[in-house]
């Protein structure tokens, strides 16, 4: 997969050489290239935004440059040229919520380009340019419901999301189908290693039993129970709630 990431402040990006995808780089898994948004500005001042149409507080990024920077990214000619399916990615507050389906779907692409903006965003523009003229996957997605400075930190929490789930980046590919958010609505069982006893809270005696059946079952209790007390939003993963539950 090819990961362009297109921003005014390149630097942010550095922790992305790190750790997974760090190594999923040198398996040649993922290739990941950090660009200046400001190398794409025509004038001597290397300008990227100006104050909103419609009056209003702070300033908006250009389409220009943005325009410029994405006709050379996802279309680039000769032999750089790439065959196979690109979406280009816009981290936004007000964009759809970002979750573990969307990360799915994004892994399935070959090339995504993420469009970072600053300030209060980028001229709506753009977004519907490439979306409704160009034909491309266009998803604008937020991370949470708060207000970041800046789409840098959502789009490494979004790339980390997707290149852990290309095949070859992850040792364990089991542990991929087991953790929180995987199974739609059900959260993490809690987790134990050794010793077997540390400051006087010991493991679960059922997890050194050694009986696969009654690790599994209490496993699955475990994730429910965490679930409806953490998440109460969510599902619970279609377990019924126990006797004596209180439903919110
Ligand atoms: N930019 C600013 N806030 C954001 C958020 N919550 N998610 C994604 N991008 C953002």
């Amino acid at each position: 997969m090819l990961i362009d990431v297109v921003t005014i402040f390149p630097e942010y990006l550095a922790p992305a050489r790190l750790s997974l995808l760090g190594k999923a780089a040198d398996a040649g898994i993922v290739r990941l290239r950090v660009h200046d948004l400001r190398d794409w500005t025509s004038d001597r001042h290397r300008t990227v935004d100006d104050t909103p149409y419609g009056g209003g507080a702070g300033m908006v990024m250009r389409p220009e440059p943005w325009g410029r920077a994405l006709d050379d990214l996802l279309a680039p000619a000769g032999p750089e040229a790439r065959p196979g399916t690109a979406a280009l990615v816009i981290p936004t507050a007000s964009g759809e919520l970002f979750a573990q389906d969307t990360a799915a779907r994004l892994a399935q692409a070959d090339h995504l380009v993420f469009a970072c903006g600053r300030y209060e965003g980028i001229d709506a523009r753009v977004a519907a340019h490439y979306r409704d003229r160009v034909g491309l996957a266009v998803a604008e997605l937020s991370i949470g419901d708060y207000v970041l400075a800046g789409g840098e930190a959502a789009a490494l929490v979004i790339i980390e999301a997707i290149t852990r789930l290309l095949p070859g980046v992850l040792g364990n590919a089991e542990s991929l189908a087991e953790e929180s958010h995987v199974k739609p609505g059900l959260l993490e069982y809690p987790v134990y290693t050794k010793p077997p006893s540390w400051r006087g809270l010991d493991v679960p005696e059922v997890l050194t039993s050694g009986h696969h059946g009654r690790i599994a079952e209490w496993r699955r209790a475990q994730a429910a129970e965490r679930t409806r007390r953490m998440r109460p939003d969510l599902a619970g993963g279609g377990f019924a709630a126990p006797p004596g539950t209180v439903e919110g």
